[in-house]
């Protein structure tokens, strides 16, 4: 691969997918009726306050619902949950959401039970991002699963991939 000054959006996608991303579900419920997607562009922004951004496509049927409810859930998928992601990937709308393995947070965002994170947040901000809004949360509230069986969801070279290989 060489670098190019007008890099091609392909090559752009395909480099991004050298890195190993946690793979998560955002959430959101508006009148009673969840919506989500699958991201992997989650990222902390700030301890103090408690902050994180999500980048999120703006053809994304999730987006204006979360920017109308100001309010969504980031939930980090375990390596158990393969299942849920390729839910989200294969269906759409409420499909996405098997009603047995999510409960409402305190935002009324839908939290995935077992996840291996679930961030309650707010939405404080958001940001202009070529294709995608960035969207700032604060953190209401999180739920960490101290289960060290718990590796999370990867999502790298295309393809899911286990948290449990570490490097020595
Ligand atoms: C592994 C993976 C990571 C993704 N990461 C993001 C992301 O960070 N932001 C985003 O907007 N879409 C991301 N997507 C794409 C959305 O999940 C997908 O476009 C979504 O289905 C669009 O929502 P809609 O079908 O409800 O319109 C990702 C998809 C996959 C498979």
């Amino acid at each position: 691969m060489s670098i190019t000054r007008d890099l091609d959006p392909d090559l752009f996608r395909h480099a991004m997918t050298c890195f190993a991303s946690g793979v998560t579900a955002i959430t959101t419920q508006e009148s009673g009726i969840p919506s989500g997607l699958i991201a992997t562009s989650v990222c902390s922004l700030s301890a103090d306050p408690a902050t994180i951004l999500v980048c999120i496509n703006k053809n994304a049927s999730s987006h204006d619902v979360i920017l109308r409810t100001k309010s969504f859930a980031v939930n980090l998928l375990s390596a158990d949950q393969a299942s849920v992601a390729k839910r989200f990937i294969s269906s759409s709308g409420t499909d996405r959401f098997d009603p047995g393995q999510w409960r409402d947070g305190t935002t009324g965002a839908p939290t995935l039970i077992d996840s291996v994170v679930a961030f309650d947040c707010s939405l404080i901000a958001v940001h202009d991002g070529f294709t995608h809004t960035i969207v700032v949360g604060k953190i209401e509230g999180v739920t960490v699963n101290e289960d060290v069986a718990a590796d999370c969801l990867l999502w790298h070279r295309h393809g899911f991939a286990h948290s449990s290989l570490r490097a020595s």
